[in-house]
């Protein structure tokens, strides 16, 4: 969502006033980022609108996080910011004569006057805006038509982006107001699914149900709504909205999110259609859930977390009578990745799975996953303002599960229990935390608490 359309008047007030030091803040850090990797200037490109083969369509636009740093237009292609140091940032502002599409009206919020604005009817126009010489400047996005005419100094030129991307980890004030809302927002639509679910709607009416309720069109979310219905839960990244419901209704897994201002929510719920062994383990998993978040403050080592959960995993298993083995030996089996494979969590902001998750520091190389954890996207030692999410599952995927079978595995997993379970799919709780100095803050229960509902 365009924080030009999202913001009502009661964020517009508290969000110009948290905007101009953070607006200071990223001149300042980019200034530096320019000055140590020898460019004078840098040249943002929001993107470009890709068309369908064949056909004058386009697909669904969706703005580059770097752009996306310096404004919350989300939706405008071919708009560029252009930075020098100590001067007024311009944002080049797509604005064609067009009958077929609708133009951008120009922006006008709280954040616009720290800009100076220029309408560009085309790129021509965009070119001719700039100085005559941009051979000393940066330019970040896609290499589109005619770039190369305009004798820019670097395209993409991965140390900086490096340096930009390292401090991107680190929420300002405001970028955590945005995130509450996306929260917010994210909540609100959960909230209209559960209730969707419980009404015996299909996926595709769950997801309709979530669109409606965060007033978001699916191209203005972050990441493509994953709403699983009974065994559809084992697929990690479920695509599919089936139209009719299934004959018997068992569980939702939805992970879906918001956006506001350009910044992402990322939520997971869980539910069972009826009490049993199935709702009993998800209450286990929002236990789990909780007290992995306990662990997260500045000074943690991502890592850690992510082991823990693995440790935590294997005595839930235990407890629930999935495995017969104890912690130690499902670890170390890697029993525990079969019902639990993917990664604890990860940065998130402009982007769901937000860059610079490896990153030792600007300069550093890469901060090692740990060894048999192939899916971590976080190996970051924590800082106060890093949004990351909190992601535990358990989870009865069919080819990791016949893998195991057919491995010294087997014998540790208990199998009538699996195939009881497995058409409930798989459970996951997510939330979005702001690390503290001593803790974090839980932007998520937080919203659901906002929106009147328990978690
Ligand atoms: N929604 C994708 C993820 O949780 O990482
Ligand atoms: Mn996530
Ligand atoms: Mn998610």
């Amino acid at each position: 969502m365009s924080a030009n359309d999202a913001a009502p008047d009661t964020h517009a007030e508290p969000l110009a006033a948290l905007f101009g030091p953070h607006f200071t803040a990223l001149c300042e850090r980019t200034a530096a980022a320019l000055e140590t990797c020898g460019f004078e200037a840098l040249l943002v490109h929001s993107g470009s609108l890709l068309p369908v083969f064949q056909d004058d369509r386009t697909y669904p636009f969706e703005a580059n996080a770097p752009f996306k740093v310096w404004t919350p237009l989300a939706d405008v292609p071919d708009c560029f910011v252009h930075f020098r140091p100590g001067r007024r940032p311009q944002l080049l502002f797509h604005r064609p004569t067009d009958y077929w599409y609708k133009p951008a009206p120009l922006p006008q919020d709280y954040w616009t006057a720290h800009f100076e604005i220029l309408p560009c009817a085309d790129l021509a126009a965009a070119r001719a805006a700039l100085p005559r010489s941009l051979a000393r400047t940066a330019y970040l996005g896609e290499d589109f038509g005619g770039l190369t005419d305009w004798a820019v100094g670097a395209v993409n030129p991965p140390r900086l982006i490096r340096h930009l991307d390292f401090t991107r980890a680190r929420k300002s004030a405001y970028e955590l107001a945005c995130l509450r809302e996306a929260n917010r927002l994210g909540a609100r639509g959960h909230r209209a699914a559960a209730q969707a679910f419980a009404g015996g709607g299909s996926e595709f009416e769950i997801e309709l149900a979530f669109l409606a309720a965060c007033g978001q069109r699916e191209q203005e979310l972050p990441y493509n709504p994953i709403i699983a219905l009974n065994e559809n839960g084992a697929v990690l990244h479920y695509q599919v909205l089936e139209k009719h419901p299934p004959q018997m209704r068992r569980s939702l897994l939805i992970d879906a999110g918001a956006e506001f201002g350009g910044y992402a929510s990322d939520i997971t719920r869980t539910y069972a259609a009826a009490e049993g062994d199935f709702a009993d383990l998800i209450q286990r998993m929002d236990g789990l859930q909780q007290s992995l978040c306990a662990h997260v403050r500045a000074g943690v080592d991502w890592r850690e977390i992510h082991l823990l959960a693995h440790r935590l995993a294997a005595e839930l298993l235990r407890d629930a009578d999935l495995v017969s083995c104890g912690a130690e030996e499902a670890i170390a089996s890697g029993v525990t990745r079969v019902f639990l494979p993917h990664g604890i969590g990860h940065l998130l902001g402009l982007e769901v799975h937000d860059a610079g998750g490896f990153m030792r520091s600007p300069d550093g190389g890469d901060i090692e996953r740990p060894e048999g954890h192939p899916y971590l996207r976080l190996t970051r030692t924590l800082e106060p303002g890093f949004v990351v999410t909190m992601e535990p599952g358990i989870y009865f995927i069919e080819p990791l599960l016949a893998a195991a079978q057919s491995d010294s595995r087997a014998r540790l997993i208990r199998w009538p229990r699996v195939e009881a379970l497995r058409p409930w799919g798989g459970i996951r709780i997510e939330d979005d935390l702001a690390v503290t100095a001593t803790g974090c803050e839980n932007l998520t229960r937080d919203a659901f608490a906002l929106e009147g509902t328990e978690r």
